[in-house]
């Protein structure tokens, strides 16, 4: 049985939530996955446990309806799930680009307590991937990240799963769901800040969108991109980075005028004895393969040795798909 401690419950807390209450009979059935969530833990909404497990459908009907979870279960803390009343903590906290806290200091907590930990939040991930990867393996346990690349599409499993054997000699895609969205909903005559509202309301943006639209976060992704899938760590301020919010109507009508379309496109490749990372608005004639990648919707190809290119597309945000990603290491562990 998991004991799963939810750490941050915003959209995709929630998410994780709806997802797991929906299925819980389908996963047990398909894939002998039980749970309990035996704590929220969440400065806005409340943090309560129950050893037994919480009622998530009422958790759910709470979150609907705008209330607080005081009431559903025990006042508690980080401290007493790490006290033996979870055995993987879902930290999903609003990613922080700055000092990666909170969420940087749950997870280590997490994982030095000897719990499982699966995570959405990019900021530990930027600042502190090497040194997690390694409290975790001298723990004996796994810190899973399939979510902070493309949402709940897989990336990061499947290079590492479905690719193995293969080299990855460089990968290119669009990784961040609100520019795509943006530059899509510009195309359309929709002005920028708009199209950013439109993407904060979808629960695309970050917190603080900042990050999206200067290229912030596709930064951190090609940092990962380079860490996981090519095996080189950098800095998030090795990456060579441009993100949108300069862009304007007259230049998505100059790059349609050449029949091409403006995507924020981020790049990672060997390069000497390193890698070159790098983060910027590209003119793509419409004609290649990520030109059709619309909305919210990312993509990225791998270049490899054994098969050539190989492209996968799919949700790069949302608060459901991004929860599956949470899901889909949930029951990586619990195979
Ligand atoms: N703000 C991010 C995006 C969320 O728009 O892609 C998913 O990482």
């Amino acid at each position: 049985m998991w004991k799963i401690g939810l750490v941050g419950c915003g959209n995709v807390g929630l998410g994780l939530l709806r997802i797991l209450e929906a299925k819980r009979g389908d996963l047990e059935n398909r894939y002998g996955f039980t749970y309990a969530v035996t704590g929220v833990v969440d400065p806005f909404r409340g943090s309560v446990g129950d050893e037994r497990g919480l009622d998530v459908a009422a958790l759910l009907a709470a979150a609907d309806g705008g209330k607080s979870f005081r009431g559903l279960g025990d006042p508690i803390d980080l401290d007493w799930l790490l006290e033996g009343r979870a055995n993987v903590i879902a930290e999903a906290t609003p990613t922080n680009l700055v000092d990666a806290m909170p969420g940087l200091d749950h997870i280590r907590r997490a994982l030095a307590a000897g719990c499982h930990v699966v995570s959405t939040n990019k900021g530990p991930v930027s600042l502190a991937l090497p040194e997690l990867q390694a409290l975790a393996r001298e723990r004996g346990v796994q810190y899973r990240i399939e979510g902070v690349l493309l949402s709940g599409t897989p990336a990061i499993n499947l290079a590492g799963e479905a690719l193995a054997g293969c080299d990855i000699l460089s990968v290119q895609g669009i990784v961040n769901g609100t520019t795509n969205f943006i530059l899509t909903r510009m195309e359309e005559g929709a002005d920028y800040g708009a199209a950013l509202a439109e993407a904060q309301a979808l629960g695309y943006a970050e917190t603080d969108p900042t990050a999206d639209v200067e290229g912030w976060d596709a930064a951190v992704k090609a940092q990962v991109m380079a860490n996981v899938f090519l095996g080189q760590s950098l800095a998030v301020d090795d990456v060579e980075r441009l993100g949108i919010s300069h862009l304007t109507g007259a230049d998505i009508d100059a790059a349609r005028a050449k029949g091409c379309r403006l995507k924020l496109i981020a790049e990672v490749e060997r390069s000497g004895e390193g890698v070159r990372a790098t983060v910027a608005p590209r003119e793509l004639p419409l004609s290649h393969p990520l030109a059709g990648v619309s909305g919210a919707i990312n993509a990225l190809t791998f270049r490899t040795d054994h098969l050539g290119d190989v492209t996968i597309v799919g949700p790069g945000a949302g608060r459901v798909e991004t929860g599956q990603a949470l899901l889909v290491d949930l029951l990586a562990l619990n195979r």
